[in-house]
């Protein structure tokens, strides 16, 4: 949610700022721009849209400087305009920002009494107005950041660059990321490693409530409290060929043909190896455990939804799954022996966080399920279970989902085994079965091709319903959720039996409907519930396997076949064409498959 980018190097800042915004676009694309000092001079552009609008705009007004900073944006307070674009600017100040100054309204009216009056919408523009005021009172460039800091409150990563101070950068931390990048008598700021890749690999991140003094020469870190803070540098290798296209037309689409890859390599690091024994982080028992409680957003939030299933059936363990925007705000009755899981893509969610740090005191132990292990959630849980997806650039999660449920199966494996709900002979064949999905996923991303010829319908469809029973149901529900955000097509997903509780009054021939029936237990009962769709001249598209799509008969209006599966990890295997079918209408619509509109990867406001 927002990119920030600071440079103070020996080349030219605005080339590696656009390339580093390029990077961290995933973050937000409704404004980008920058600014630098040169000659001792702060000037700035700015432009709406994405970030080719900024880089066109420098191609015809260059700016020259090797001290800047650079901002892409989520809008928040303020709609996609130019005058509410960062770098905010006040006199001889300019700030970027990541997150929400909650007392902006105060200040603002403080700053306007002095005659400080604010340009934009925005809550930044009072940051830079608060240092402006302070350096006009005469306070030293780091002191007017200082002092302006201690007025903020909310969440924020901020970085501030002055008028005559070319070797001056000054970035603080409190709720949102920021990193500091070493070079060789160079230094960057970067809301994450991902913008710094190119730059440099050695890379401290601040901590909570840090502020740091940046020059040329390093970084003077200070915790909370003001005192001088040591922090540990580490080299962050990001091969770069992860973070480029690989070839592929979107991010969306290598990163679902990534998944094989990356699915097995998530098995290996927690199967010794794949020598099939269970190597899960020391420490994680759930042999005292009373519940598991799963807490997540959107994606990440389904993938806890299936591993409710999965602990209950699999281990007996009742599991609790909550909504991270809503966990804190129910006053939610946590028992001292239960485990929390949260699990986050980015690991810097702000509500999962937030339910993390809302939970941490209350429960026996506190899991993070992350693809970022630096990330503030693995930081701040007990034990962080990385998910080795590599980095995923496109909007909508893909690779990260499937990973997160490779992750949470063994995680319930686990909890069977330390329960005694399953012997190490069960575990082994649960193992296998699960040992096969990447297999399985190669053969599934085969439906790529007929996906495309569905999809030229589907896009023509003003809404379209997914149904699923079982650990099939949020299966249904991710379908949907993907394919409303990249597609715009309105979806929803239902857990087949509700069908006639209502929803079924929303069945014609215009609408759609995605069956989710691998052949498990369930089938039957599945099938039953696609039949009273069609009676009513609802336009089926069942998605089994082959003995699956035999069964049902009949009378559907399309069917994917998938390859067999063992019914617990059917979920993973059927993420795939939920994936596909949501790629391919989105580019028969012609929309913006890895940047949909709205949206931002990572959500670091509340
Ligand atoms: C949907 C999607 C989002 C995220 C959600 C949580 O495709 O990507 O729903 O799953 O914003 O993000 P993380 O996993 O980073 O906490």
């Amino acid at each position: 949610m927002c990119g920030i980018i600071g440079v103070l190097g020996s080349h030219e800042a605005a080339p590696l700022m656009v390339e580093a915004l390029r990077r961290l676009e995933y973050r937000g694309y409704d404004s980008a721009g920058i600014a630098t000092v040169q000659d001792g001079r702060l000037d700035r552009r700015r432009a709406v849209g994405k970030l080719v609008n900024l880089s066109d705009l420098l191609v015809h007004q260059p700016l020259a400087g090797k001290a800047g900073i650079g901002h892409t944006r989520w809008a928040t307070h303020g709609g996609p305009e130019i005058r509410n674009a960062h770098p905010h600017r006040a006199g001889g100040v300019a700030v970027v920002h990541n997150g929400i100054i909650e007392n902006f309204r105060e200040l603002r009216a403080d700053l306007a009494a002095d005659g400080y009056h604010q340009e934009s919408d925005t809550d930044t523009e009072a940051v830079a107005l608060l240092a402006q005021r302070e350096l006009d009172r005469g306070a030293t460039p780091v002191e007017a950041a200082n002092r302006t800091l201690d007025r903020l409150e909310g969440a924020f990563a901020l970085c501030f660059l002055f008028d005559g101070e070319e070797d001056l950068i000054v970035a603080a931390r409190k709720g949102s990321p920021l990193a500091i990048g070493r070079g060789e008598d160079e230094m960057f700021i970067g809301s994450d490693a991902i913008a710094l890749a190119p730059l440099t690999d050695r890379i401290t991140y601040l901590e909570e409530g840090d502020r740091a003094v940046v020059t040329r020469a390093g970084a003077q870190i200070f915790d909370a409290g003001g005192r001088r803070a040591n922090r540990a540098e580490t080299r962050v290798r990001l091969d770069s060929a992860r973070i480029e296209k690989g070839g592929h037309r979107h991010f969306m689409a290598k990163e679902i043909a990534e998944q094989p890859v990356v699915m097995a390599d998530a098995l290996r690091h927690y199967t010794g190896g794949g020598t099939h024994r269970l190597t899960l982080p020391e420490g994680l028992d759930f042999a005292a455990t009373d519940r598991v409680v799963l807490v997540a957003c959107g994606t990440a939030s389904y993938a806890c939804h299936v591993a409710k299933y999965w602990f209950e059936q699999i281990a007996g363990l009742p599991a609790e799954i909550d909504i991270a925007s809503e966990f804190r705000y129910r006053d939610p009755v946590l028992s001292p022996a239960s485990t929390a899981i949260f699990v986050s893509q980015s690991g810097e969610t702000a509500d999962t966080l937030a339910a993390l740090r809302h939970a941490r005191d209350k429960v026996a132990r506190v899991v993070s399920v992350v693809n970022v292990p630096t990330s503030s959630i693995a930081r701040e849980s007990d034990l962080a279970l990385p998910i080795m997806a590599g980095v995923e650039v496109g909007v909508a999660s893909t690779k990260a989902f499937t990973c997160q449920l490779v992750v949470l199966a063994l995680m319930a494996l686990k909890a069977g085994l330390d329960r005694g709900r399953i012997t190490e002979t069960e575990l082994a064949a649960r193992l296998d079965a699960l040992s096969a999905l990447p297999g399985l996923a190669n053969a599934a991303l085969s439906l790529s091709d007929p996906v495309a010829r569905i999809a030229g319908d589907l896009a023509k469809a003003r809404d379209i319903l997914f149904l699923g029973r079982g650990a099939m149901y949020p299966m249904a529900l991710e379908g949907a959720l993907k394919l409303k955000e990249i597609s715009y097509i309105h979806a929803e997903g239902y857990a087949s039996g509700e069908l006639k509780h209502g929803p079924i009054a929303l069945i014609d021939p215009q609408v759609p409907v995605i069956v989710m029936a691998p052949m498990d237990g369930l089938f039957d009962k599945t099938v039953s519930n696609m039949q009273e769709v069609m009676a009513r001249g609802g336009k089926v598209l069942l998605l089994s396997d082959a003995k699956g799509v035999e069964a049902a008969g009949p009378g559907t209006w399309q069917s994917l076949t998938l390859p067999a599966v063992d019914p617990h990890w059917a979920p993973i295997l059927y993420a795939i064409p939920a994936q596909l079918l949501a790629y391919h209408t989105a580019i028969a619509k012609g929309t913006d498959v890895d940047q949909p509109r709205n949206l931002a990867k990572s959500v670091t406001v509340e």
